[in-house]
């Protein structure tokens, strides 16, 4: 089983967003897929009745999320998705939801307001780390990009220079995408080569 958190320090960078289409991107490869919605706004699970998804959705936001996941979770489950709160308005749910993690996606578009933000969500990860027996994949998901935009590399360029890694994919700003809530996800985009690359960090090229 991989526990896969979707986090950012902010709200509306698409955590939801992402959570929703990973986790159908992952049942459509035919995986056993539960969502567990730790966003006490319960964005996630509103969406999972609205759009009346087949894939499990629960809400459970807790500061012991990490504790209690393994009890929760049914033994067939290939994977987990994790939605978020805000960082800067739950800290204690997102660092227990970050301490659950064996992936941790951060979401977010590619402009300065959001990459200054970047060095919190680092600082909350690293903070996690030393709780943890085995550090977790961390990777940056591009979203809300403009095709062919100079924003996208640059931003990519900025990131990797921290160290970090990006996801050679990206999600391209699209009306259908940000129509998506409270239907079904159907059409996945390019969630189906993000879902792909998140489950391949880690392994050696
Ligand atoms: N690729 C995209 N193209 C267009 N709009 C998008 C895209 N991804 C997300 N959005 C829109 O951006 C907004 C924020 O997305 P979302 O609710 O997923 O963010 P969030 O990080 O979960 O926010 P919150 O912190 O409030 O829970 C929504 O209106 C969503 O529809
Ligand atoms: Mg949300």
């Amino acid at each position: 089983m991989k526990v896969i958190t979707v986090t950012n320090l902010k709200g509306g960078s698409a955590k939801t967003t992402s959570t929703a289409y990973l986790a159908h991107a992952y049942a459509a490869e035919g995986k056993n897929v539960l969502i567990i919605d730790a966003d006490p706004q319960g964005s996630a699970l509103r969406w999972s009745e609205q759009g009346e998804w087949e894939i499990p959705t629960i809400a459970l936001p807790v500061k012991n999320l990490h504790a209690r996941l393994r009890g929760i979770v049914p033994p067939d489950t290939d994977v987990v998705l994790i939605d978020t709160p805000p960082l800067d308005e739950q800290a204690g749910i997102v660092y227990s939801a970050l301490r659950a993690a064996d992936t941790i996606v951060v979401t977010m578009a590619p402009t300065m307001l959001e990459f200054e933000r970047l060095p919190d969500v680092w600082a909350a990860i690293d903070e996690v780390e030393s709780l943890r027996d085995t550090p977790p994949q961390v990777a940056v998901l591009l979203n809300r990009t403009v095709t062919n935009a100079n924003s996208t590399p640059m931003f990519r360029q900025l990131i990797a220079d921290d160290g970090r890694t990006v996801l050679a994919t990206t999600i391209p700003r699209r009306e259908p995408i940000a129509q998506a809530f409270a239907a079904p996800v159907t059409d996945l985009g390019k969630y189906a080569d993000a879902a792909r690359e998140i489950d391949q960090l880690g392994e050696s090229a």
